[in-house]
């Protein structure tokens, strides 16, 4: 259904008429899981002040950030607001979606803009961000996937620093387990059992469709749904990463945030 009060405010916002950075069109919108136009700009502010509280638990700060990565960045819906707040700051995204960082690059100039592959590397020296966050990446990814990525990061931040990812906690489990959230590419009967143990990790891949074949591709069997316990997090991630602490539903109140340092003598 047309919604005029969003379709209003996104073509203010896209011709640059009402304050805030530009927004993209609706259908790249709407692969960030928010195709309205003010959910989509509310809820890049509203992300960004969730990363900055989760960051005091390591004690840094986003004032002091002088280079930043948002892995899996989408059409720069964080990015774009966090560039108001760090003018000086070296600012990076990368994603493995070519419009969205087509539409990013043309539009928000000033922050660096990489196409990324589906697996590592990235094309950055080690240790070469002071903080590194992700929002909704690998609470989509298949466990060996994650687990490539997770080194990579670690490889890009800089010792001391930190990493702000989110996931799918044992609350979003129970949404799909008890049919208040719901996907088509998922049958509900792939959440027919228990909730998520708190050791557990749950990988669900998209099932194959008209609407996501092109998308999935290659990578079908290895991109859908993942959920982590924060016990599992706690054992498995510090292969990499160290796990300082888990915020549960940190994330508009739908994921976990797990914050992570990388030890100084990584
Ligand atoms: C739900 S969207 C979230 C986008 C952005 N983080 C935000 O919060 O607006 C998930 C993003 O992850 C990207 N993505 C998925 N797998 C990826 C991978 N292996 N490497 C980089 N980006 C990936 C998708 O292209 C998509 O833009």
């Amino acid at each position: 259904m047309l919604n005029i009060g969003d379709s209003l405010a996104g073509l203010l916002r896209d011709s640059g008429s009402q304050d805030g950075p530009p927004i993209p069109p609706r259908w790249l919108r709407a692969r960030t899981g928010t195709a309205e136009a003010l959910h989509y700009a509310e809820g890049g502010r509203a992300a960004l002040q969730e990363l900055e509280g989760a960051l005091a638990h390591t004690g840094a700060s986003l004032q002091d950030a002088r280079s930043v990565l948002d892995f899996g960045c989408g059409s720069g819906r964080v990015l774009s607001v966090l560039a108001e707040r760090l003018p000086a700051s070296r600012l990076q995204g990368c994603d493995v979606d070519p419009a969205a960082i087509g539409w990013a690059s043309r539009h928000l100039p000033p922050i660096g803009w990489t196409r990324s592959g589906f697996l590592p590397p990235l094309p950055f020296a080690d240790a070469s961000f002071e903080l590194i966050y992700s929002l909704s990446v690998l609470s989509h990814l298949a466990e060996a996937d994650q687990d490539s990525w997770l080194v990579e990061l670690a490889r890009l931040l800089a010792p001391g620093a930190t990493a702000l990812l989110s996931v799918h906690g044992p609350f979003a489990f129970d949404q799909f387990r008890k049919g208040v959230a719901s996907t088509a590419w998922c049958p509900p009967s792939a959440f027919a059992r228990g909730p998520l143990g708190d050791d557990e990790f749950v990988f669900e891949p998209y099932a194959r469709s008209l609407w996501n074949r092109a998308e999935l591709g290659a990578i079908e069997g290895r991109f859908g749904l993942a959920f982590h316990g924060a016990d599992y997090v706690r054992r498995h991630w510090p292969h990499a990463l160290e796990v300082v602490t888990i915020l549960p539903r940190a994330v508009s109140e739908w994921q976990d945030l797990v914050v992570c340092t990388k030890a100084q003598t990584h």
